[in-house]
């Protein structure tokens, strides 16, 4: 959704409480967030999601496996793996001078993933067998109205087909134990064994079919098919919980899945509205970031590098040339940043207290756990100045481990210049996250801006 700078760049000095924070533009951008994520219940979904956009604005999807011929100025887009997607329109300058404008991101998000034969009949009650999948806060899947949402491969003429699937009623739940049986449950903290602990309930057992019976039927009758017909799954227990709005003036979000689909959704927004670039811009969606980018569909692989190789070829750009376009590059790694929380004061770096509604972060690290330099920084300030928004800088607490993102494993891949970036957000992993509105409307102006800077 395009975004108007101008009427929404209030800057707020940090201690002052703001005024009018909400507008009609950047409560509706808000809102296209909000339903972006609750149409992606997981990284196969927010893809498919992504592609009806991409398609509905006119860009083609392109096949790894064929040969390419693009047409100048054109929108395309690649899919790898079902959870990865690229997708770029082609600048009108000379490549090896132009360079490209890349943002990436990542369209994971930790939690629970079903295994392969989760099914058990535990003395009475059905229950699905979990792996973790990342770092999810565990705790906040007590107590909550899980969903199902993943891909599933189906037998079909040519071996199997893969199928979207969402159950997005309440189908399994995760009760807490009562406190009774878990008085320290307050002062210790709610700790689950993620063996014993972590299956989530789903029926009544029945004498009559097995518990791998009862739940291959339920899969199948969502997909309309045989339960025979079931080959495999990737399968996330989702909230079924919409996103919304809070706060006194509604300038807040909640919902799943911010990290990252905030950044997915900011700079798919940016680059919807870019028309006839100069140079080419991309966006890098990638899977597998919160297991560590190393796949063939991860920040780790070879995806994005397969892609400019490519998209070099097509321009004609020899060997050097290519070099030269890769100088003139420059990677924006969007993904979260931690706001500054009142309640905690003493998790954060006293000097590096960032503010929800107080405009995108740059996040740096000595110890390049984020890409970031000083002079990527100063570009990526220069392009917030561009865009007239504010922006913040994160460092973490020295004497706390930093976490990392996919901005250090592309740049150290592909030797572009690189900035970490990220909007302000609260309760990382947890399954219900919250951020600004403001923010959201202020990182696509920002990444709109980076693409023509
Ligand atoms: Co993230």
């Amino acid at each position: 959704m395009p975004c108007k700078s101008k009427a929404i760049a209030i800057i707020r000095h940090p201690d002052s409480r703001p005024t009018k924070l909400m507008n009609t533009d950047t409560h509706a951008t808000a809102q296209a967030l909000l339903d972006f994520i609750d149409a992606s219940p997981s990284p196969w979904h927010a893809v498919a999601h992504c592609e009806a956009q991409l398609q509905a604005a006119g860009y083609s999807r392109l096949n790894e496996g064929e040969r390419w011929k693009l047409v100048a100025a054109g929108g395309y887009y690649v899919v790898r793996g079902g959870a990865s997607i690229i997708a770029f329109v082609l600048g009108s300058q000379n490549a090896a001078e132009a360079g490209l404008r890349i943002i990436g991101a990542h369209t994971d998000s930790p939690g629970l993933r079903v295994k392969p034969k989760p099914a058990e009949d535990a003395q009475g009650i059905l229950r699905l067998g979990v792996e973790v999948y990342g770092g999810p806060i565990l705790a906040t899947f007590a107590d909550r109205d899980l969903g199902l949402a993943g891909r599933v491969n189906v037998r079909g003429e040519d071996g199997f087909t893969p199928r979207l699937a969402h159950f997005d009623q309440a189908l399994l739940r995760l009760p807490n134990l009562a406190i009774h049986m878990n008085r320290e449950v307050n002062e210790a903290g709610l700790k689950f064994n993620k063996q014993t602990e972590l299956p989530l309930l789903l029926g009544v057992s029945d004498k009559d079919s097995k518990a791998d019976q009862r739940f291959r039927a339920l899969l199948a009758s969502k997909l309309d098919v045989s339960p025979d017909a079931l080959l495999t799954w990737e399968l996330c227990a989702c909230d079924t919980q919409k996103g919304t709005f809070w706060g006194a003036d509604q300038e807040f979000i909640a919902n799943s899945q911010l990290d990252n689909l905030a950044s997915c959704h900011a700079a798919l927004s940016a680059l919807l509205v870019t028309k006839a670039p100069a140079a080419t811009c991309v966006c890098a969606f990638f899977d597998h970031e919160e297991v560590g980018s190393e796949s063939a569909a991860g920040a780790g692989g070879s995806f994005l590098a397969d892609i400019i190789q490519r998209l070099a070829a097509n321009a004609g750009l020899d060997s050097e040339d290519q070099r030269r376009m890769l100088a003139h590059s420059f990677f924006i790694s969007a993904d979260m940043a931690h706001a500054w929380h009142p309640n905690f004061p003493s998790a954060y770096e006293p000097g590096h207290r960032v503010m929800v509604n107080g405009g995108p972060v740059i996040k740096s690290n000595a110890n390049h756990r984020y890409s970031t330099g000083a002079e990527t920084a100063a570009r990526f300030m220069a392009i917030c100045e561009k865009a007239g928004v504010p922006c913040q800088q994160y460092a973490h607490r020295t004497d706390l481990g930093c976490g990392s993102t996919i901005g250090p494993i592309v740049a150290a891949r592909l030797g572009i210049a690189s900035v970490d970036v990220g909007s302000p957000m609260w309760a990382m992993h947890s399954l219900r996250e919250s951020a600004g509105v403001l923010d959201h409307s202020h990182m696509i102006a920002a990444l709109t801006a980076a693409f023509s800077t």
